[in-house]
C-alpha cells in the first residue's frame, strides 16, 4: 500500500482555476473521502491524481514516486467512476480480466484467477459467467469495484461509485465497501457530495469548497469542530447564529442571549454554532431551558423528532428523541447543553 502527497496542485481550465492550491497528505491504507458542494472540484482531483488530467502546477506523489507526469497505466491504481460502465460484450470475468489483460503481465490462466478471485471478494464469484445485461445496478457495481480492486493497485480512486444506487442498496454496499478497504488495506480516496456517507466510512474527510480544501479532519472532528461556517453547515445542519464574542461569552445578535464558549479565538464578531441535537426543548422555561421561543413546526420521524423554532426572528432546529414527551407547536422554551455553543469566528483563514 501506499501514502499519497498531493502538493499546492493547480488545475485551470482556460482561463477557469478550478483547483487553487490543493495541500494533501494520505497515509497508507487510509480511507479519506473528498466531500463538497457540486463543482468544488472534486473529481477534477481525483483526475489529476488518476493522471486523466494534467495538473497545471503543483506535483503528485505516490509512495515515495513523483507520477506528476506518468500516464495512467503507469500509476497502478485502481478506478471506479459512477459513469464507470462494464462492456456489454464480454462476461463478468472478462470485463474484470479487461485490465490484466492489457497490462499483460500473467498468464492467460492466471489473469483468470485473479479475476474470480475478484469476483469472489465482492461476493460475485458465482455470477462470473453472466454478460452485464443480466445484473442488477447493485451487482454491476460490484462487478466494476472488483474490476478496480483486480490488479491490486497500491491507490484505489471511486468517484461516487454508489451515487445512481438506490437508498437501501446503496446502504448495503457502503457496507460492503467499507468490510473490503478493511480486508485489502488499501489507501483509497472516496469521492462524495453526500456527508453521511463520508462520514459513515471514512478514517479522515477532506472538505472542499470552491478549488480549496476547507478543512481536514476525522469525521468527529469535522462534525463536533468545524472551523467555518461553511463547514459547520455543509455538515450536519448546523444552528448558526450571528453572535460577538467577548472572553468566554458570546452573545447573540437577535435576542442578546449569553452562552458560554471555549475558544483562544480574538474577541469580536462571528457565528455561534449549536448542533440541532445539542439543544433541550421544553413546553415552558425552566433552569436547563432558560430561553422562550415559538414552535413553527414539528416532524415526527420515528426514532426523533424536529423542531423549527423562531429564536428571535430567526428559524433554527432542534431534535428530541421520539420516545420523549412531544411538545405541541406554540409557545416553549428551549436552553443549550452545558459545552455544547462552537465559537466560530468571522473569517479564518482556509487550512
Ligand atoms: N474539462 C473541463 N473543461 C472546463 N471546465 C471543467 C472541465 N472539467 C470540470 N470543469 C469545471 O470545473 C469545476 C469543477 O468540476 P468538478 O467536476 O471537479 O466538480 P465536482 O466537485 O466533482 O462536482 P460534482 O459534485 O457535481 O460532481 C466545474 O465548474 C466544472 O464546470
Ligand atoms: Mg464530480
Amino acid at each position: 500500500m501506499s501514502t499519497l502527497t498531493i502538493d499546492h496542485v493547480k488545475k485551470s481550465f482556460k482561463a477557469t482555476e478550478v483547483l487553487k492550491g490543493v495541500d494533501l497528505e494520505v497515509a497508507s491504507g487510509e480511507f479519506i473521502s473528498l466531500l463538497g458542494p457540486s463543482g468544488c472540484g472534486k473529481t477534477t482531483l481525483l483526475r489529476c491524481i488518476a493522471g486523466l488530467e494534467s495538473v497545471t502546477s503543483g506535483r503528485v506523489l505516490i509512495g515515495e514516486q513523483d507520477v506528476t507526469n506518468l500516464p495512467p497505466e503507469k500509476r497502478h491504481l485502481g478506478m471506479m467512476f459512477q459513469s464507470y460502465a462494464l462492456f456489454p460484450h464480454m462476461s463478468v470475468r472478462e470485463n474484470v480480466r479487461f485490465g490484466l489483460r492489457m497490462e499483460g503481465k500473467q498468464s492467460k490462466k492466471e489473469q483468470l484467477e485473479i479475476a474470480t478471485n475478484a469476483l469472489e471478494r465482492v461476493q460475485m464469484g458465482h455470477l462470473a459467467d453472466r454478460m452485464p445485461t443480466q445484473l442488477s445496478g447493485g451487482q454491476q457495481q460490484r462487478v466494476a469495484l472488483a474490476r478496480a480492486i483486480a490488479n491490486t493497485p497500491s491507490l484505489l480512486l471511486l468517484d461516487e461509485p454508489l451515487s445512481n444506487l438506490d437508498a437501501r442498496l446503496r446502504e448495503d454496499m457502503q457496507i460492503e465497501l467499507k468490510e473490503l478497504h478493511r480486508s485489502l488495506g488499501v489507501t483509497t480516496v472516496f469521492v462524495t457530495h453526500d456527508q453521511e456517507e463520508a462520514l459513515s466510512l471514512s478514517d479522515r474527510i477532506v472538505l472542499m469548497n470552491g478549488g480549496v480544501v476547507e478543512q481536514v479532519g476525522t469525521p468527529d472532528e469535522i462534525y463536533s469542530t468545524p472551523r467555518t461556517a461553511f463547514a459547520a453547515d455543509f455538515i450536519g445542519a448546523a444552528n448558526l447564529l450571528p453572535a460577538k464574542k467577548q472572553g468566554q461569552t458570546v452573545v447573540t445578535e437577535t435576542g442578546a442571549h449569553a452562552l458560554a464558549v471555549q475558544s483562544d479565538a480574538a474577541d469580536g464578531a462571528g457565528n455561534v454554532m449549536v448542533r440541532q441535537e445539542d439543544l433541550l426543548i421544553a413546553a415552558e422555561t425552566g433552569a436547563e431551558t432558560p430561553i422562550a421561543v415559538e414552535i413553527l413546526t414539528k416532524v415526527y420521524r420515528g426514532a426523533d423528532v424536529v423542531y423549527v423554532v423562531d429564536f428571535a426572528g430567526k428559524h433554527i432546529r432542534v431534535i428530541a428523541p421520539g420516545h420523549a414527551a412531544q411538545i405541541p407547536v406554540g409557545s416553549a422554551a428551549i436552553g443549550v447543553r452545558a459545552g455544547a455553543a462552537q465559537w466560530i469566528p468571522e473569517s479564518v483563514n482556509a487550512a
